[in-house]
C-alpha cells in the first residue's frame, strides 16, 4: 500500500489474531459502506465518480482570485474549515503568508468564522480594510453562527470598498445545492456557488468543493491530490483485513479501547501537520463520540510537547495509545556542520542531518512510550505533498467509518453537537428558543 500501518508496536498489548478475528464483521461492515446507497456515503466513491465540470469551475473560480486578490478570506467552521487548512498548511511554505509576493505568488490566506472572538474579527477587519480580497464562505447549512456573523461583517467591508456589484464578483459561496439562507442570499446577490453534495457530511467533505477551492487558491494541484484519493479508494476498497491498512488501523484501535486505552493521541513531529491533526480529531471525535462511549482524540506535537506533555505520557495513567505520523522523506533537509571549538558538544552530530536526529527521536519515543504501556501505531507516509494529502484523508475517512460501526454507533451523525446551540440561542433570545429560555432561568439563572 501507498501508506503502510506498522502497528508491531501495539502486540505487546493485543495478538495480531485478535485483529484477524475480527475480519466476518468487517466484511459485513465493508459491503454495507459500499453496497448500501447510505444517505452519507458520498465520499466512498468521489475520488472515482466526482464533478468533473465543478472541479473545473472551481480550478477556474481559483485562478480568478488568484488574479483579482491580494488575500482570499475563508469563513467557515468544523468540516467547513479544517480540511481546507489542513492541506493549505500541510502542502505549502510554513511562512506562506509571510513570504513577499512575489515569492508566495498565489493570495495569502485568512480564517474567520470559526469562533465568536471580537478582538480576532476586529483586527482582521482593520487589516483587510487596505487590502484586496476575495470572500469563500463555506456553510453546509448556511445557517451556522460563527460563519454566519462573520460573513455579514466581512461582507460589509467588501461592499463598502469596492460598491455591491464589485463587491459580489469577490464573494465565492459553498453551500448546499438547493436549501439555506445562504443559498438563497447566493442566487438573490449572483455570487459564483458551489455544491455541497447532500450525502457528504461536514467532516467527510474536504475532497468536495468545502476544501477544494481554498486549497486551489493556494496553488497545491487538486489533480496530484484526487489523484492520491483515488489510489487510497481502490487499494482499500477490499474487506481484507490482510490488505486493508484502514482497517486494520480501525480494528486496532478498538480492540486497544477495549483494554482500557480510551485517549487516542495523535502525534506527529512536523508542524506542517498541525492541522491535518485538527481535521482528524473533528473526524474521530464527532463520528464516534456516542452513547457516552468512544475513543477521546487528542493530539500532540513532538517534539515540542515531549517538553510540556512527554512526562504524562510517559507515567500517567495508562490510558493512552499514540498513533504516529512518519514522514519517510521531507522536502529539505539540514545538514549539522563541525565546529572548531565545540563549545556546545554537539559536534558527535557534525555531518548528520535534522531528518536523521528527528527519526531517532521519533524511534526512541516510541520504544519508551510502548515500555512505558502506551501502545504505538505507526502511519508512514512516503512525503508531504498533494497526492499523500488525498490518500491519507481518503484512507483516514476509511479507517473511521469502519471504526465507528465497529464501535456499534453511527460515524456519520452528531445530534450532540446542537446541545449547547439551543441554550446558545436561548440566551440571545433568537426567536423560537423562549421556553428554553424559561427552563434555563429555572435552572440556572434564579
Ligand atoms: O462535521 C460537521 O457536520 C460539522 O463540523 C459542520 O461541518 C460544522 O458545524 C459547520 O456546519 P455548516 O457547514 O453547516 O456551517
Amino acid at each position: 500500500a501507498y501508506i503502510d500501518l506498522d502497528y508491531t508496536s501495539a502486540l505487546g498489548f493485543i495478538h495480531e489474531k485478535e485483529m484477524y478475528q475480527a475480519q466476518e464483521t468487517v466484511t459485513f461492515i465493508h459491503d454495507r459502506l459500499h453496497q448500501i446507497q447510505g444517505k452519507m456515503l458520498g465520499w466512498v466513491d468521489l475520488p472515482a465518480e466526482y464533478d468533473r465540470a465543478e472541479f473545473r469551475r472551481i480550478q477556474e473560480a481559483a485562478a480568478k482570485i488568484q488574479k483579482q486578490s491580494d488575500v482570499l478570506l475563508v469563513i467557515g467552521v468544523g468540516g467547513s474549515y479544517l480540511g481546507a487548512r489542513a492541506a493549505i498548511e500541510m502542502l505549502n511554505h510554513h511562512f506562506y503568508n509571510d513570504l513577499p509576493p512575489e515569492r508566495r505568488k498565489t493570495p495569502q490566506i485568512y480564517y474567520v468564522g470559526h469562533h465568536f472572538s471580537p478582538v480576532y474579527i476586529a483586527e482582521l477587519a482593520e487589516l483587510l480594510r487596505d487590502q484586496d480580497f476575495s470572500i469563500n464562505v463555506i456553510s453546509k447549512s448556511g445557517t451556522t453562527m460563527e460563519p454566519a456573523i462573520a460573513f455579514r461583517i466581512f461582507r460589509n467591508i467588501l461592499e463598502e470598498k469596492y460598491g455591491k456589484a464589485k463587491a459580489n464578483e469577490r464573494i465565492f459561496v459553498t453551500t448546499d445545492r438547493k436549501q439555506g439562507v445562504l443559498k438563497t442570499l447566493a442566487d438573490q446577490e449572483g455570487y459564483e456557488t458551489f455544491v455541497i453534495p447532500d450525502n457528504i457530511g461536514g467532516r467527510y467533505s474536504v475532497l468536495t468543493p468545502v476544501g477544494l477551492l481554498p486549497i486551489a487558491v493556494s496553488g497545491v494541484d487538486l489533480e496530484q491530490m484526487m489523484a492520491g484519493a483515488e489510489l487510497a479508494r481502490s487499494e482499500l476498497n477490499t474487506p481484507l483485513l490482510n490488505e486493508n491498512t484502514a482497517y486494520q488501523y480501525a480494528v486496532i484501535r478498538n480492540l486497544l479501547y477495549k483494554k482500557g486505552k480510551t485517549i487516542e493521541l495523535f502525534v506527529h513531529y512536523e508542524p506542517c501537520l498541525h492541522f491535518l491533526a485538527e481535521w482528524w480529531k473533528q473526524l474521530f471525535g464527532e463520528s464516534e463520540g456516542k452513547q457516552q462511549q468512544g475513543i477521546f482524540p487528542a493530539a500532540v506535537e513532538y517534539s515540542t510537547d515531549l517538553h510540556s506533555l512527554g512526562q504524562y505520557v510517559q507515567e500517567g495513567r495508562r490510558e493512552l495509545f499514540e498513533t504516529v505520523i512518519k514522514v519517510q522523506r521531507p522536502a529539505l533537509n539540514v545538514t549539522i556542520e563541525k565546529d572548531h571549538d565545540n563549545m556546545d558538544g554537539l559536534n558527535f552530530l557534525s555531518g548528520k542531518t535534522l531528518d536523521y536526529i528527528n527519526k531517532q527521536a521519533l524511534e526512541g519515543v516510541r520504544m519508551a512510550h510502548t515500555d512505558g504501556g502506551v501502545p504505538n501505531l505507526l502511519i508512514d507516509i512516503p512525503q508531504i505533498n498533494a497526492f499523500t494529502f488525498g490518500y491519507l484523508v481518503y484512507f483516514l475517512k476509511k479507517a473511521c467509518a469502519m471504526s465507528g460501526h465497529l464501535h456499534g454507533v453511527n460515524p456519520f451523525d452528531q445530534s450532540g453537537v446542537e446541545k449547547y446551540k439551543t441554550n446558545m440561542f436561548a440566551l440571545l433570545e433568537k426567536p423560537g428558543y423562549e421556553q428554553r429560555m424559561d427552563e434555563l432561568k429555572q435552572r440556572y439563572l434564579g
